[in-house]
């Protein structure tokens, strides 16, 4: 499979949680061995809200550093941060010209950002499934590992892709596939097991991150939503108890195991015992992560040079593409 090529991104706004980690970062280091991997923290991308300066400039850092303390090895893939790259830009301006406002109409992330006062929304949260096409597109990347939530997205990428090439008759960009991962492909809030684990929710009891110690991953796993029965005795015992399954889900994900064996083994037993060693996995697997990352955060020149030296390798690949789209174009 060696025109394979895959490329994904994640926004430095904020805490890096379990969503993150199981939907996105668990899953490139499991790619980083077999692939070409492109891996960004899309900065471009965090701008389409307001964002302060300082607490951006940050959250690259800190993030990148999250990646790399998950095990993405810098050797192995490129990494770096999108605005190093000038070529991002520059096609997400030819895409803005191929794709149709109907097209964006449609995209539902943007309708949840902006909320009731689309107005007031910028151009950027608008467009921004457009510059996500020309991060993929500027590498020609073929598969995309993304959670479920950015499907949509990937879709629309892959429309903008085919309509430049037949508008003008090449045969250039490669359509880009999404690459799901089953389990934890959704990692809900541990408050409402209707919303999805997010960075941007209010409530920091709604997240595990990365950064977190022992001490509060076992609290947010204690006090996290659940029902008063028992564990269910099978899968499709968890149909209506959202929380359940998602906990359940987490504990699959993180021991990396079938989610029927997981119920299986739980059948019937109190929330108390399954809070508990839920905690201890969690607290095993992301403890050192979390380790790691405060000695990353603390030698910020060690990750400044990854995002610099990877910057370098993505634009060697990124600007010929850029040429030869200025070529196809007219320019
Ligand atoms: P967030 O939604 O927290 O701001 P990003 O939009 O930066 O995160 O997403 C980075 C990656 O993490 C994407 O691949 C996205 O699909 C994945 N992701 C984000 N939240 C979750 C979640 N709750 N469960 C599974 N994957 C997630
Ligand atoms: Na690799």
């Amino acid at each position: 499979m060696s025109n394979n090529l895959i490329f994904s991104g994640i926004q430095p706004t904020g805490n890096l949680h379990l969503g993150n980690y199981l939907g996105a970062i668990r899953n490139w280091v499991k790619l980083q061995n077999d692939f070409e991997c492109i891996f960004c923290v899309v900065d471009m991308h965090a701008i389409t809200i307001p964002q302060d300066p300082a607490v951006l400039h940050a959250s690259i850092r800190e993030v990148a550093a999250g990646m790399i303390a998950s095990g993405v090895d810098p050797q192995k893939n490129i990494l770096f941060n999108q605005s190093r790259v000038p070529a991002h830009a520059e096609l997400a301006w030819v895409l803005n010209c191929i794709a149709r406002i109907g097209w964006l109409n449609r995209m539902t992330q943007f309708k949840d950002k902006a909320g009731k006062n689309r107005d007031n929304a910028t151009v950027g949260l608008y467009v921004y499934p457009n510059l996500m096409a020309a991060d993929i597109l500027t590498y020609k990347a073929t598969h995309v590992p993304v959670g479920d939530d950015q499907k949509q997205h990937l879709e629309l990428a892959r429309d903008i892709a085919q309509a430049f090439n037949s508008q003008f008759g090449v045969d250039f960009f490669p359509l880009p596939e999404p690459q799901i991962f089953a389990t934890a492909a959704r990692v809900m809030s541990l408050r409402d097991g209707t919303k999805k684990m997010s960075k941007s929710d209010a409530s920091d009891q709604s997240r595990i991150n990365l950064t977190d110690g022992p001490d509060e991953i076992a609290q947010k796993l204690k006090r996290a939503k659940t029902d008063p029965l028992p564990l269910p005795e099978s899968a499709e015992d968890m149909k209506e108890r959202p929380e359940v399954a998602n906990l359940i889900g987490i504990y699959a994900a993180l021991s990396d195991r079938e989610i029927g064996d997981v119920v299986t083994e739980f059948a019937g037993k109190g929330f108390a015992e399954f809070k508990g060693r839920l905690a201890d996995l969690a607290v095993s697997v992301l403890g050192p992560i979390g380790t790691e990352m405060q000695r990353l955060t603390k030698d910020p020149g060690y990750v400044d040079q990854v995002l610099r030296e990877g910057g370098e390798k993505a634009n060697a690949i990124a600007a010929p593409v850029v040429d030869q789209v200025h070529d196809i174009v007219g320019f």
